[in-house]
């Protein structure tokens, strides 16, 4: 297994790091357009292993030649958000970045499977879709994982129970529109709606829609990375080890949700052969127009991105 992380920031490096220390790979390969940066962070890593006991050789690279043959690639480059800017903002600019970066790295590794990071998360998925010329079931957005994570943390701490037995999916595209499923939520099977009152649930989905910016006006110089990096690398592991793994993940829908031809955020489920299935639960009305809504908007960036690449 060879795995190519594409951004040597914070997302990308911490993801390395989270991807030796899980033994996920055989070679880790660390690209980024910076000189220097990513050999160092790769050097310092490498020399992290006789105490972190990991056999993975790690590289620090800017030539993708050195990719060549990768299983999986995780493209993380682009800008982060700044205090006050969206995920849109962001449109333009890394809709170049990431066109760059995937038409240059899966020309070194036809037969990868690409899991995006870069924001606007749905939107970059599918620039990289229609870039790498790769079937849909190879190239996934990583988003309802994060978001995920984020509602299940936010629920374990209003009921001081572990984050272990909170069970939750989000939904729609990786932006305010998200849509956190509370139907099908619960605490050790325990329906949310039992638990905490329908205020403190709206506040809890609110701060959930809203969990990136928070990370944003903590940092003020960047966004969030570390639950990120978990988020993208659990993916990741799902695809190495054949998991079979239902997460919510970024994929171009094909009929389901009554969407066609848009990256948005369902449950599928992702084994060795990327994307196997998508699932099409039973939603409320409601969440399924906020799904239908979301998947609109991320449709509408994707058309304003196809005249820019
Ligand atoms: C976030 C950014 C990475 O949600 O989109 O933190």
């Amino acid at each position: 297994m060879k795995i190519t992380v594409i951004g040597a920031g914070n997302v990308g490096a911490t993801a390395t790091q989270r991807i030796l220390e899980k033994h996920l790979a055989k070679e880790v390969v660390l690209l980024d357009v910076v000189e220097g940066i990513p050999q160092g962070k790769a050097l310092d890593m490498f020399e992290s292993a006789p105490v972190e006991l990991f056999d993975t050789n790690v590289v620090g690279t800017n030539d993708y030649a050195d990719t060549a043959g990768s299983d999986i690639i995780l493209i993380t480059a682009g800008r982060p958000r700044k205090p006050g800017m969206s995920r849109d903002d962001l449109l333009a600019m890394n809709a170049d970045i990431v066109k760059t970066v995937t038409e240059s790295a899966v020309s070194k590794s036809p037969n990868a499977f690409i899991v995006v990071v870069s924001n606007p998360l749905d939107v970059m998925t599918y620039v990289s879709y229609l870039k790498s010329g790769f079937p849909k079931e190879r190239v996934i957005g990583m988003a309802g994982v994060l978001d995920t994570a984020r509602f299940r943390s936010f629920i374990a701490m209003e009921l001081n129970v572990s984050v272990r037995d909170v069970n939750a999916f989000v939904l729609g595209g990786h932006g305010d529109s998200m849509v956190p499923v509370v139907k099908y939520t619960n605490v050790a099977g325990i329906p949310l709606s039992e638990l905490i009152s329908q205020e403190r649930i709206d506040a809890i989905v609110d701060r959930t829609r809203k969990g990136g910016a928070e990370i944003v006006n903590y940092l003020k110089t960047g966004s969030a990375y570390y639950a990120p990096s978990s988020a993208a690398v659990e993916m990741i592991e799902a695809i190495v080890k054949d998991r079979k793994r239902i997460l919510p993940c970024s994929v171009c829908v094909d009929g389901q949700y009554g969407l066609n031809d848009v990256f948005v955020g369902v449950p599928a489920k992702l084994g060795a052969n990327g994307i196997e299935e998508i699932l099409e639960i039973n939603l409320d009305e409601k969440d399924l127009k906020s799904l239908q809504a979301s998947a609109h908007d991320v449709k509408e960036q994707c058309d304003k991105v196809n005249s820019m690449i």
